[in-house]
């Protein structure tokens, strides 16, 4: 990675400037919906990447809560302010998502003990696959409990999930599961 010098011999030319790489890297999951863990492994990609990618699985043999477009759309508005994220649905491998826009790291949130052993599973068949590292970040131990789906329970049942789950994700579960 290039940086800037305040020494002038050190600094690099214009040329070699213009061919520094976009570090890009792919937060991956299923986010029915984003909650707070993930938005915070997000923002602390994005700010380690130039270009992060949030990728959702399009499972077609698992009806979520909300369908794709609808978490795409939530994943856009929470994370705009951060300004270097896209979103984007994807179906099929991970890797092959990763080689078709060159990025190199993947980006995964590990809550506990309990995560790492199917984890590293993925992490090494993807890196046998195509080369693709993964990068685990701790998870904010505020957020070290914290599921979608343990968000859907609490929030089915009328608990409340403000503490946990961005305002957009709040209001749209609360509409979604509004008894007629
Ligand atoms: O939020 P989730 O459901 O825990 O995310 C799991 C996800 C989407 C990251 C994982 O299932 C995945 O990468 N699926 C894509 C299919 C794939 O590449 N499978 C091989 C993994 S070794």
């Amino acid at each position: 990675m290039l940086t800037s010098s305040g020494d002038a011999s050190q600094a690099p030319d214009r040329s070699e400037s213009e061919e520094t790489p976009v570090r890009r890297a792919v937060c991956p999951g299923s986010f029915d919906p984003i909650t707070n863990g993930h938005l915070d492994i997000i923002a602390r990609a994005s700010k380690l990447y130039d270009s992060v990618y949030v990728a959702v699985m399009i499972n077609n043999s698992k009806r979520g809560l909300f369908s794709v477009d609808e978490r795409i759309d939530l994943i856009h508005e929470v994370t705009a302010a951060f300004g270097n994220v896209r979103v984007e649905a994807f179906h099929g491998l991970l890797v092959d998502f990763c080689k078709d826009r060159d990025i190199p790291a993947i980006v995964k949130g590990l809550r506990a003990v309990s995560d790492f052993d199917y984890e590293l599973q993925m992490a090494q068949m993807n890196n046998g696959l195509t080369g693709v590292e993964t990068l685990f970040v701790p998870t904010n131990p505020t957020y070290s409990f914290l599921s979608s789906s343990l968000v859907k329970e609490v929030a089915t049942w009328g608990g409340d999930v403000s503490h946990l789950v961005p305002e957009p994700v709040r209001r749209a579960l609360a509409t979604r599961l509004a008894k007629p």
